[in-house]
């Protein structure tokens, strides 16, 4: 059995209050942040959906630079103590480019797929799908071979999944037509583990596992992500759960602060951030310039 994590006040210390910062150009890098706030009830999170510059998948590196930089420096300013891009096209630029060293650790979400898509796959064969930049940047491809070289690797590009997502169509039938003529060609190369390599995608997991059917695995690195902040930030990361004996703190009072900031207005996007972070309750939306 895994050790149980020990918590700041057993461990006599203050616990780290600063939020944790999460990014992506709208609503993917919800699911996300649900994992982590559902996995994590002691941290506070600050979420920035850039739904003004949406979608990124299809811009060049150089432009997703810009705008991750300042993503950055926006949680910057809401005084993180370590961010997560929650969004693939902009973790490619993270994996591949250099960015501007910070005074908190960048989390990317390629490493954690990949190592989540590796452990899973018995045969070595495995999809990713992801958007034009993903696809384009070839960072699961690289990160999958270089922890199992002898491992096969067939990628699509699926950019009509987005729109769909923002819209809130997860479950209709032209989704599931889509995604189907998107995944045909991976199920032909027998792939027994289909990484979803864009946040936006765990919100249509149900109708991607209809397609890909029971015998192909389908990893999203939501957990992974979780299990690596508490690994690396272990001294900033209240871990969680406690056991019912450990003595009451000011912390298991406080609720969980959830604060959401998009770059344009979108009436959409409150609706299904509210729906896909059910049964969590979001503190505030509020709309912000860079
Ligand atoms: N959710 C983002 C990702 O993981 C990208 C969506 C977009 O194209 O803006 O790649």
């Amino acid at each position: 059995m895994a050790a149980r994590p020990i918590s700041h006040a057993e461990k006599g210390q203050m616990p780290d209050l600063r939020p944790i910062g999460l990014f992506d150009s709208g609503v993917g890098g919800l699911t996300i942040l649900k994992k982590l706030a559902t996995l994590l009830p002691h941290e506070n999170f600050v979420y920035l959906g850039d739904t003004a510059r949406l979608p990124y998948g299809s811009k060049s590196p150089e432009t997703i630079v810009k705008y991750l930089e300042q993503n950055l420096d926006f949680l910057e300013r809401h005084q993180v103590k370590s961010a997560v891009v929650a969004c693939n096209s902009a973790s490619t630029v993270v994996v591949d480019q250099r960015i501007k060293a910070r005074a908190f650790p960048v989390f990317d979400v390629i490493l954690p797929g990949s190592e989540a898509a590796v452990r899973a796959s018995e045969s070595g064969r495995i999809g990713i799908i992801g958007t034009r930049a993903t696809v384009r940047a070839d960072s699961y491809q690289r990160a999958i071979l270089k922890l199992n070289p002898m491992a096969k690797v067939f990628s699509m590009a699926c950019p009509l999944l987005v729109p769909l997502v923002e819209e809130g169509w997860e479950d209709d039938p032209l989704t599931n037509l889509v995604i189907y003529r998107y995944i045909s060609p991976l199920l032909k190369e027998n792939i027994d583990t289909l990484v979803l390599g864009c946040t936006h995608y765990p919100a249509l997991k149900t109708s991607i596992a209809k397609v890909v059917g029971p015998h192909v695995q389908l990893i999203d690195s939501s957990q992974s992500i979780a299990e690596i902040l508490l690994r690396e930030g272990e001294s900033m990361i209240e871990p969680t759960p406690r056991p019912p004996s450990a003595a009451k703190s000011e912390l298991d009072l406080t609720p969980q602060k959830i604060s959401i900031s998009i770059t344009d207005k979108s009436e959409a996007f409150v609706e299904v951030a509210r729906r896909l972070l059910y049964p969590l309750i979001v503190s505030s939306f509020e709309q912000v310039d860079l």
